[in-house]
């Protein structure tokens, strides 16, 4: 592999993007509820620290805690890496509900929280899963758009190569405001589609962009296994209707 190529740890991704990312890039992974964003972003994860980077991974939606315990399942034991201080893996939540009297309130610094870990980090490897809550948050498209290019900048800033997860709407393969498609220097799209036989429901694949680099267009079915996202090295469900790429 080229040396400014990062594996994504997954075979099937990696030969899609001819090696692997570019190195200081940021990737954004936009899909569905339950597409695979987490376990694809934790196993890019497990192979960038396989690989000896130094890695900060940011997630609104699980602690710690469960992060260590689901991943050892799919085999990606993290405990090393925090041990040696390779790996930290932050819990962050958007929103804070605060009893005060009779009253529940809502305070949140995230806006602020996120950039500010993300500077101070310097990490070879972010990964943000996701970043919905932090364009949510934001009371204005101009606000979202510049709070996020804001960290981009810093990521940049540090060298840092990112990966983005981002949740699309219901039915829809982009997210409500489009802002982190435009943001973003690479974007694979994940999204659900029927069997040609109408059994099934299949995952398939897409890269969507990929700035300054040669990057494979065709759409690729992907399944969940045991040991995480396996990409498949043929699709031809839709077009030809002739079966599942696995059968191939
Ligand atoms: N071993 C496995 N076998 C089959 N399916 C699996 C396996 N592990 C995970 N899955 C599938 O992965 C899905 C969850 O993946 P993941 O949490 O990465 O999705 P997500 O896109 O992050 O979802 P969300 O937007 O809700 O955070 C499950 O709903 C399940 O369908
Ligand atoms: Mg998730």
């Amino acid at each position: 592999m080229a040396e400014d190529k990062i594996s994504m740890g997954i075979p099937g991704l990696d030969e899609m993007l001819y090696g692997g990312v570019n190195s200081g890039n940021i990737i954004g992974l936009v899909g569905p509820a339950g597409s695979g964003k987490t376990l694809m972003s934790l196993q890019f994860l497990y192979a960038s620290l396989k690989n000896g980077k130094k890695c900060l991974y940011i997630s609104s939606n699980h602690n710690e805690k469960e992060l260590k315990s689901k991943s050892i399942v799919y085999g990606w034991d993290f405990e090393p890496f925090l041990d040696n201080k390779q790996l930290v893996l932050k819990y962050m939540e958007p929103v804070h509900t605060e009893l005060r009297g009779e009253e529940f309130h809502l305070t949140s610094k995230y806006l602020d929280e996120l950039p500010i870990t993300v500077k101070n980090m310097k990490t070879d490897i972010v990964i943000i899963d996701p970043i919905t809550d932090f364009i949510t948050l934001c009371k204005s498209e101009v606000e979202s758009r510049s709070r996020l290019l804001n960290l981009f900048r810093l990521i940049k800033d540090n060298s840092s190569t990112a990966m983005i997860t981002a949740e699309s709407e219901i039915d829809s393969c982009s997210t409500r405001s489009g802002i982190v498609e435009y943001a973003v220097d690479g974007l694979f799209i994940l999204r659900r589609v029927q069997s040609s036989d109408l059994n099934e429901i299949l995952h398939v694949i897409q890269i969507a962009k990929m700035r300054w680099t040669k990057h494979l267009r065709e759409i690729r079915q992907y399944d969940f296994t045991e040991k995480g996202i396996d990409v498949y090295s043929k699709y031809n469900v839709l077009i030809g209707g002739s079966g599942d790429a696995r059968k191939k």
